[in-house]
């Protein structure tokens, strides 16, 4: 038993969509979510500046005392998870993945495509399981050009982000993609626009938020850490970008709760 907070992080808003999950299923669980905000966003920028703006925010979540940390961002995972495992072998770290092990076993046109951050389509985890299933399944990579800033810049609902959506989907669905991975977390909060785009066209979209929190559940029983039954949780959120920034991760952590992990159109 334990109820010291389950340390959640993100490069900045995207990681909110998998501590939405975290906080409807793991009612007796404190959480912090520290999203960086400041030097978001994380998807370009180099292998080095990732992993030390992720050592930076867990040592942060340490310091407040978490008893586990979620790295709630595909690209920190990439490029970080093996030396935080490394640094902090106390610690149990939950990393994002792209889903394409699901997608691989769903589709029925034998081609999916995933969407993710330049830097994630270098992570080692990826590379590994595309190479699993590439001689079953053909996998179609393709960077979410402008999905991340609309996230960060509260324009989900505008037509220009719709054209971003449709510039990055369309390519996917004409050559055969009839499942589309979200590998980053920023991009379930566009899943709207994106089934918008994607209507009527027999697509599904999957993102890990699934995953992650069976994951966080098995790790919590595995090390005798879940808070009491009747623990009353805390919700804090911290970032590197000032009182605004915070007000707004609490403020689109409440506001926009998904219902859905993955939707069929
Ligand atoms: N939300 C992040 C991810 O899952 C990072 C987006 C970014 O900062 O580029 O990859």
């Amino acid at each position: 038993m334990n109820n010291s907070p389950i340390g959640v992080f993100d490069s900045g808003l995207g990681g909110l969509s998998v501590w939405q999950v975290l906080q409807k299923t793991l009612v007796a669980e404190s959480l912090i979510y520290l999203g960086d905000g400041a030097r978001c966003p994380y998807g370009s920028r180099t292998r080095e500046e990732v992993v030390r703006f992720t050592f930076e925010a867990v040592e942060r979540l340490l310091g407040e005392g978490c008893k586990l940390i979620v790295v709630a961002c595909n690209t920190a995972t990439a490029m970080a998870i093996s030396a935080l495992r490394e640094h902090y072998p106390q610690i149990p770290f939950v990393g994002l993945e792209p889903a394409v092990k699901p997608a691989a076993l769903r589709t029925r046109s034998g081609v999916i495509g995933v969407l993710a951050t330049e830097r994630s389509f270098d992570g080692e985890l990826f590379c590994r399981t595309s190479a699993q299933f590439a001689d079953k399944v053909k996998i179609l990579r393709a960077v979410g050009e402008g999905f991340v800033e609309a996230v960060e810049q509260n324009r989900e609902h505008t037509p220009e982000t719709e054209q971003a959506v449709r510039r990055v989907i369309e390519p996917l669905i004409a050559q055969g993609a009839d499942e589309i991975v979200l590998g980053c977390t920023h991009y379930p909060f566009l899943r709207d626009t994106m089934e918008r785009v994607a209507a009527g066209r027999d697509i599904e979209i999957i993102d890990s938020s699934d995953a992650v929190e069976r994951r966080v559940e098995y790790l919590l029983d595995k090390f005798d850490l879940r808070a009491a039954a009747n623990h009353t949780p805390e919700y804090r959120f911290l970032s590197f970008a000032g009182d605004d920034y915070i007000e707004r991760l609490q403020r689109k952590a409440m506001a926009e709760k998904r219902e859905r992990l993955a939707s069929k159109i």
